[in-house]
């Protein structure tokens, strides 16, 4: 009997380092993109269009990965991007939620860096059906690196637009594998910069669903 306080208090030990185990993120190595293949640009975008009611089904490790190098990706040697970007600074980070958790993107290792444990996908949006997406992106602007100073305007006329073409990338890489999305400004951007830890000079611009259509 007088053992029990011990043994009870091991079990509550091992309960405690066992859910700190699961808060711990494991970075995502994608595999190598395929940059071939898809549909013909012109059927992309006669296919391109929102779509906002998802199936349960998720991403494979392939799809995350061709995904991830068609909005952001490298493309050439020197460290160019898929989308373009003002005087290529590459302000534009790429947060992605999945159901386990939040993960930013390196484009060099073609991995996804984890931020935070836990499902975030609710929290994207103002809107009830980020939750119900497989992934949901996250696009997050750091204006210490946009080159204007954050009081001229320009500055976040160009940082709109480097996010825009990141989510056109999206649009049609969805519109050729049959993904659905929509890209979205309803965000509750201070709480949701908040949970993904960000620094005082990151602006989340934009947010972006992607997922399987439902059937
Ligand atoms: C900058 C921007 C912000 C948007 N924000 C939202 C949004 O918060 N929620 C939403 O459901 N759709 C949003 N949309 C999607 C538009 O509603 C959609 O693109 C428009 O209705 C045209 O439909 P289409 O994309 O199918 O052509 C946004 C689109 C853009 C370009």
């Amino acid at each position: 009997m007088s053992r029990r306080p011990w043994l009870l208090a091991a079990v509550l030990l091992l309960v405690i380092a066992i859910g700190a185990a699961a808060q711990e993120l494991a970075a995502i190595k994608l595999p190598a993109p395929k940059m071939d293949g898809g549909k013909p640009l012109m059927q992309a975008l006669k296919d391109r269009q929102s779509a906002r009611e998802f199936s349960a089904d998720t991403l494979s490790p392939a799809v995350l990965s061709n995904l991830l190098w068609a909005a952001w990706g490298i493309n050439r040697p020197d460290g160019h991007r898929t989308a373009p970007s003002a005087s290529n600074r590459q302000e534009v980070d790429v947060y992605v939620t999945l159901p386990g958790g939040a993960y930013v993107y390196d484009a060099k290792a073609h991995v996804l860096n984890p931020v935070t444990a836990g499902d975030l996908r609710a929290a994207t949006g103002t809107q009830p059906f980020p939750a119900t997406a497989a992934l949901n992106f996250v696009y997050v602007a750091d204006v210490s690196k946009a080159g204007r100073p954050s009081t001229d305007p320009q500055q976040m006329v160009n940082v709109g637009a480097d996010v825009g073409v990141i989510v056109q990338n999206v649009y049609l890489f969805c519109a050729s594998e049959g993904l659905a999305t929509v890209v979205r400004a309803s965000v509750d951007k201070p709480a949701l910069a908040k949970r993904l830890n960000l620094r005082d000079t990151q602006v989340i611009v934009l947010a972006q669903s992607v997922g399987y259509p439902k059937k």
